[in-house]
């Protein structure tokens, strides 16, 4: 049910997402140097929540194997067009299926769209397609108030989950991952974390 939500709110606003945020904006050019400098040569690497596909076009540009996936049909499309050369697919992140695993997982602003109680699920999954050694970059909204909490956005007509630093750094432990770098970014109200499996 809320994964139908979230699917239409970003059908609505690929376009204006893509132009505002997506290749409008350079925010993540830093972290994306850092999680590239990561990954051996060619490195098979999972574009989770691509959008409309910049950073998608970052990895490729580098040499790197990229498989973009979004459950907003509408950014698919987007990101098919403005970078035809990387392979993208319409697919939740939970249904992914491989047999080849990936040598780097990139989650940019996704993970405030994953409800606190599937979180633990989430990252389990996404070890899972990690191979021995995978580097996993994630961000995720930081709470304001002392516990991480969901509230419904009326603006976007979405819920967001906001989490403590703590939390974010517990969970990422407790599935096993080793926190090589944690950082905040755009002013304290986002952070994030490159981690390796
Ligand atoms: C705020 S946008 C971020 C886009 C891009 N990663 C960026 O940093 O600009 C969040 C994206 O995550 C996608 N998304 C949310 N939940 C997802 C899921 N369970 N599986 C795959 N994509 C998902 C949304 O459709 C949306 O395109």
């Amino acid at each position: 049910m809320e994964n139908k939500i979230i699917k239409n709110y970003y059908n609505k606003i690929a376009k204006e997402y893509t132009q505002e945020h997506g290749y409008g904006e350079n925010l993540s050019i830093q972290s994306l140097e850092k999680f590239a400098s990561k990954l051996p040569l060619k490195a098979r690497v999972l574009d989770l929540g691509c959008g409309g596909g910049q950073d998608s076009k970052f990895l490729f540009d580098r040499g790197f194997d990229v498989l973009g996936i979004d459950i907003s049909k509408e950014m698919i499309k987007l990101a098919h067009k403005h970078v035809p050369k990387v392979n993208f697919r319409l697919i939740d992140i939970m249904d992914l299926l491989t047999t080849k695993k990936f040598n780097g997982i990139w989650c940019s602003r996704v993970f405030h769209n994953i409800s606190i109680k599937e979180q633990e699920k989430f990252i389990k999954k996404l070890k899972s397609l990690l191979a021995k050694n995978g580097v996993l970059y994630i961000t995720s909204a930081v709470s304001d108030k002392k516990e991480d909490y969901e509230i419904y956005d009326s603006n976007e007509g979405i819920n967001k989950k906001y989490l403590s630093s703590k939390s974010f750094k517990n969970l990422l432990l407790k599935k096993g991952f080793k926190i090589l770098k944690f950082k905040y970014w755009v002013g304290k109200r986002g952070m994030e974390i490159l981690a390796i499996k």
